[in-house]
């Protein structure tokens, strides 16, 4: 789908002046192109904030794709459901308001691609409350593992990003050893975790 891009220089803007955290470009080039690539057909993102990222995926995604996302901050989500109007997509692009660690347990999936961009001590609970949920050949994105570089860092890490940092390592460590996922660490942005499903076919 086309979307305009100065409706995306417009939502950088808007992240920029209003502080929201999205996806580094970095990042998106590796989203996208893993999007572009996988072609998937249900995507579920967590952690949507004003919808940028899932309108990237959107643009990407085959021309029957839809997108379900998942955002808690209701003046977030509010902005998401006015720029993804303005792309024209909200019939492909369902925003969820809520607490993804309790809404998924809710959705019935099965998806193709998840995208977790949420609370980085949750990823771990958010992985495993999806691995029934997966089609065969799913990817599953995690983006900010890397966490400023401490996470593979010898080093301990400010006290303030400890726990964060503990539980970005465990997820490494169960996507890493879960035998029904293959995992790559891309350090592009703020590091994205890549776990291929068994079956998949974009790897
Ligand atoms: C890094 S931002 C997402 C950026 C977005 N994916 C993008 O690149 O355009 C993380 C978002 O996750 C949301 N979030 C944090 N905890 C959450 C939770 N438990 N459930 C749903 N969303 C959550 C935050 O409000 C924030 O907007």
């Amino acid at each position: 789908m086309q979307i305009s891009q100065s409706l995306f220089r417009v939502m950088e803007a808007y992240a920029e002046e209003y502080k929201v955290p999205i996806i580094r470009k970095a990042g998106a080039k590796v989203l996208t192109g893993l999007i572009a690539g996988c072609k998937p057909l249900a995507v579920l993102e967590i952690g949507a904030a004003i919808g940028y990222s899932a309108l990237k995926m959107l643009e990407n995604m085959p021309a029957d794709g839809k997108i379900t996302a998942i955002e808690l901050d209701p003046e977030r989500i509010a902005v998401a459901r006015q720029f993804v109007a303005k792309a024209g997509a909200a019939a492909r692009l369902e925003l969820i308001a809520g607490d993804a660690g309790k809404i998924i347990t809710e959705l019935r999936g099965p998806y193709d691609f998840i995208f977790i961009d949420a609370a980085k001590g949750q990823y771990l609970d958010y992985f495993r409350k999806l691995e029934g949920k997966l089609a065969v050949g799913a990817v599953i994105a995690a983006d900010n593992i890397l966490f400023r570089g401490f996470v593979e860092s010898g080093q301990a890490p400010p006290r303030r990003y400890r726990t964060i940092v503990m539980r970005l390592r465990q997820y490494l460590e169960y996507v890493n050893t879960h035998p029904a996922f293959s995992t790559t660490v891309r350090q592009d942005g703020d590091g994205i975790a890549i776990s291929y499903y068994r079956g998949t076919t974009c790897e």
